[in-house]
């Protein structure tokens, strides 16, 4: 292949000898760059996630530098850059109202520079995801490089994991079988290096996802971030995006429907977390793949559950990581005729090269095919007339006696109802109720936030009942585990028939049959859409004005509307 580096973006800014080349040179000289770095290099853009709000890339800065050796080495220009972060803890109402306001920066940002290809630094739940879906409408050579997860949580002898254990404690608190300093101890042995959530939650998943899109370099998803080898990464993943600029590898050669088909294969088999379902719908749809909702059902059918890891199991990613981690995993599906091994990587290998020689160390950590962790792995999506664009589940973090299960609705209406109302000691319901939340979806809450693992209600958890069949149009998180159907579409905020469920309507769930029925008569649910009036319109300005007017639903991926799609990384106007 030529490397022909008068074609290159970054030449019609810095390879020109003429007024406008003298601007973009001169002003970048400030900062102590030489001549030399002009030359017609290939120029990289490290699209920084970095902010002291998102605690999980706060060591972004360290791995920033590491990239920027890699590139140096290899003749590369490497040109770092910031993009608003999302922190899964702080943000309110939830990041997920501002990932696709952060996939419009990073799109923006990447079409308005001087740049050639891209190394995206991502870590916390939705700056993966955001990240990804910006660089895929640009279509520049792109490698995704995650920030790793934290190491093990140690509270009293024993391993606790992000988010899983706060559930766990918080429902202990309520119990009486924990007190309440005891909790606040827990705090901060849960979190104590650098990274993000270290169960098998968003982050941890879709940094799987970034592995096995083949937009990582392997072993990207679980090197811990406190880890020497996490800092190797990032140095090689520097060196390694200058080639892909040389042999312009751009990210639709890598981000093909074998892609996807592979990434959701693999989170069956790492009982990943439900929020890469939207995740991955909207990055196919920046790139003209045509993916769909049930492509989730249909791939992850037969992918059993391989990977022990909280909070479908015991382990948490460090384990994982010295269990031989991804790489295991996918030779695993491999070997069991569930990859698409021709699929190309960004290290410019098939998926299979990458992994075949990979070896498992622990069999208590990733189990092997033939005899998994748990038979269902994959994403069950449900239709009924609860839910006629579809709705899903994550089997393995479910109960099972739970899964097919008729139940009285106990309903609340949007969360204010729910939190003002469920430990009412009044509250008219047993372990056999099937708890509905109203509201909480991409328009309702708005940005469809991860509330619909709803906390029992505190008699219940005294009572030892541990699960409850639980339906909203919400997300959960990925670190939350229950009988929860979530994702229900359409949102009850649109219409969708989740508006009109009333309490003591009898609920049907069959995850075997993919069904979620709604068991009132269409004469009475017709009355009922006769007299249900829809929210008020939203009268606020800005982004959150945007979102609203243009949010999709969540069997579309949630995008805007008018993102779904590419513009390509044409070079813009000059400014001057
Ligand atoms: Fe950042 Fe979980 S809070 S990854």
């Amino acid at each position: 292949m030529t490397d022909d580096k008068a074609k290159r973006r970054s030449a019609e800014w810095f390879g020109r000898a003429d007024k406008d080349g003298f601007n973009h040179r001169s002003w970048m000289r400030n900062q102590g760059l030489p001549s030399h770095l002009f030359d017609g290099r290939p120029v990289i853009g490290i699209c920084n996630t970095w902010s002291e709000l998102t605690p999980c890339n706060a060591h972004f800065r360290t791995i920033a530098e590491r990239v920027k050796r890699g590139v140096y080495e290899m003749g590369g220009f490497p040109l770092e850059f910031p993009v608003m972060s999302l922190g899964e803890t702080l943000m309110r109402p939830t990041t997920m109202m501002f990932r696709n306001l952060v996939s419009m920066d990073v799109e923006e940002s990447i079409r308005a520079n001087p740049i050639d290809g891209v190394v995206l630094l991502v870590g916390c739940d939705k700056t993966t995801p955001a990240l990804l879906m910006g660089a895929a409408s640009c279509g520049l050579p792109t490698l995704a490089l995650s920030g790793g997860p934290m190491l093990n949580g140690r509270f009293r002898g024993e391993d606790i994991g992000s988010g899983t254990h706060v559930w766990k404690f918080d429902a202990m608190v309520k119990a009486g079988e924990m007190t309440m300093a005891d909790f606040m101890e827990a705090e901060s042995c849960m979190s104590r290096s650098p990274g993000h959530c270290m169960t098998m939650g968003t982050a941890s998943t879709m940094a799987s996802m970034v592995e096995a899109l083949g937009m990582g370099l392997p072993a990207n998803a679980a090197i811990p971030a406190a880890d020497s080898r996490r800092n190797t990464l990032a140095h090689l993943a520097g060196r390694r995006i200058v080639e892909m600029v040389r042999e312009d590898l751009t990210i639709d050669k890598v981000l093909t429907k074998k892609a996807f088909e592979n990434a959701i294969r693999t989170n069956g088999a790492i009982g990943g977390s439900t929020n890469a379902v939207i995740h991955l719908l909207a990055i196919a749809g920046r790139l003209g793949v045509e993916l769909m909702l049930d492509d989730w059902d249909r791939l992850g059918r037969e992918v059993p559950c391989l990977v022990n890891l909280m909070p479908s199991g015991r382990y948490l990613m460090e384990d994982f990581y010295y269990a031989g981690g991804l790489p295991a995993v996918l030779r695993e599906l491999g070997e069991a005729g569930l990859l698409h091994k021709d699929a190309l990587t960004v290290n410019g290998a098939t998926m299979w090269d990458n992994v075949k020689d990979a070896d498992c160390w622990n069999r208590e950590v990733i189990y092997p095919f033939s005899s998994p962790f748990k038979d269902q792995g994959g994403i069950a999506v449900l239709r009924g007339n609860l839910a006629p664009d579809g709705a899903v589940l994550k089997p393995s973090a479910a109960t099972p006696k739970l899964m097919r299960h008729r139940g009285r609705a106990v309903v609340f209406e949007d969360i204010d109802d729910y939190k003002a109302r469920v430990d009412d000691p009044a509250l008219e319901i047993d372990e056999t109720s099937v708890m509905v939340m109203k509201n909480c979806g991409p328009k309702g809450y708005p940005g469809m936030a991860e509330v619909g693992n709803m906390a029992l209600p505190a008699k219940l958890l005294k009572r030892g009942v541990t699960d409850v069949v639980r339906i909203s149009d919400a997300r959960m998180s990925g670190t939350a585990y229950g009988t929860v159907v979530l994702h229900t579409a359409p949102e009850a905020a649109v219409g969708g028939p989740l508006a009109l469920v009333q309490n003591g309507d009898m609920i049907e769930l069959d995850v075997e049959a993919r069904r979620l029925h709604l068991d009132v008569s269409e004469a009475e649910l017709a009355a009922r859409r006769e007299a249900w009036t829809p929210p008020e319109e939203p009268t606020g300005r800005g982004w959150a004005r945007l979102h609203d007017l243009h949010v999709n639903q969540a069997d579309k991926g949630c995008d805007l509307d008018f993102l779904v799609g590419a513009s390509g990384a044409p070079v813009p106007r000059e400014s001057h």
